[in-house]
């Protein structure tokens, strides 16, 4: 854990300071102060709560990238601790060496930022999202995989149209890729009717998913009553881990096991 900001991230602070106080983005003009104090806001939380140092220098050109209300959304409290707790949850169940990845509603494709945080390590992620404009975004998060022969690449598309089975990834050099997923992952549960998407999981496929109690946001059509009930709509054959965690008011729970 790191507390203390050193010269390095105190240089890559201000570079957000300076873009984010001529950014636009529909939030109003701050003032010079208000914007370091929240710049400095998430980066604290983020070097608190990141266990490890890794892609640091992605994080900050990130923040610059997207905005003070877009990095507010993604670098929030919940948002770390819940991914955090995805990625030391799969090193306890010792899948620390993940095949081919989907992520299922992956937004702005942090999900193996926090994994890598953790020590998981993987050959191939695809994060899926109905949401055209996260895109280019969740390859930029992911720039260093992604220019390893994209080993990560974010595509758009409604995850109830995949076949998960055998996948075919159209790269942006004119290549495809054939893919056979091994894990699955979606922490936007309460977003998706989670009986219809486990449906297009093949049987025995390692599934990590993450649900929240919580109804009142826009898009949280499925949020779930209680463990009990999440444990339920998973209707897993082997489970391996189930919990609950506070954050805030709210309720997030995870269960991770094979369909
Ligand atoms: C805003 S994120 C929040 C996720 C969640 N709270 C978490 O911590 O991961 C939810 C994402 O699910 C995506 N989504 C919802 N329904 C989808 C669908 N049918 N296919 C693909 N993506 C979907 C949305 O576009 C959005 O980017």
């Amino acid at each position: 854990m790191n507390d203390i900001i050193n010269l390095e991230q105190i240089r890559r602070y201000n570079r957000v300071v300076r873009s984010w106080f001529t950014f636009t983005d529909g939030s109003k003009n701050d003032s010079l102060e208000n914007v370091q104090k929240s710049a400095l806001r998430i980066v604290m939380r983020y070097l608190n709560l990141t266990p490890t140092e890794v892609d640091q220098n992605q994080f900050f050109k990130m923040l610059e990238r997207i905005g003070p209300q877009n990095s507010e959304a993604l670098f929030s409290e919940s948002q770390i601790h819940s991914k955090v707790w995805l990625g030391k949850t799969l090193i306890e169940l010792k899948c620390n060496e993940l095949d081919n990845v989907a992520i299922l509603g992956g937004w702005y494709g942090h999900h193996p930022l926090f994994l890598r945080h953790c020590g998981v390590n993987y050959k191939q992620v695809v994060s899926f999202d109905k949401d055209s404009t996260c895109i280019s975004d969740a390859d930029f998060l992911n720039g260093p995989d992604l220019e390893q022969e994209f080993r990560f690449k974010a595509v758009t598309g409604d995850v109830f149209s995949l076949n998960l089975e055998n996948y075919l990834l159209s790269l942006p050099n004119g290549n495809e890729r054939e893919l056979v997923f091994q894990t699955v992952i979606c922490t936007s549960c309460e977003h998706l009717d989670l009986p219809k998407l486990l449906k297009l999981v093949p049987s025995g496929v390692l599934v990590a998913l993450q649900g929240s109690d919580n109804k009142d946001y826009v898009g949280h059509d499925f949020a779930y009553r209680d463990l009990d009930d999440f444990k339920e709509k998973c209707n897993l054959s082997t489970l391996h881990y189930s919990g609950e965690i506070s954050l805030g008011p709210d309720k997030r729970f995870m269960v991770v096991g094979r369909k």
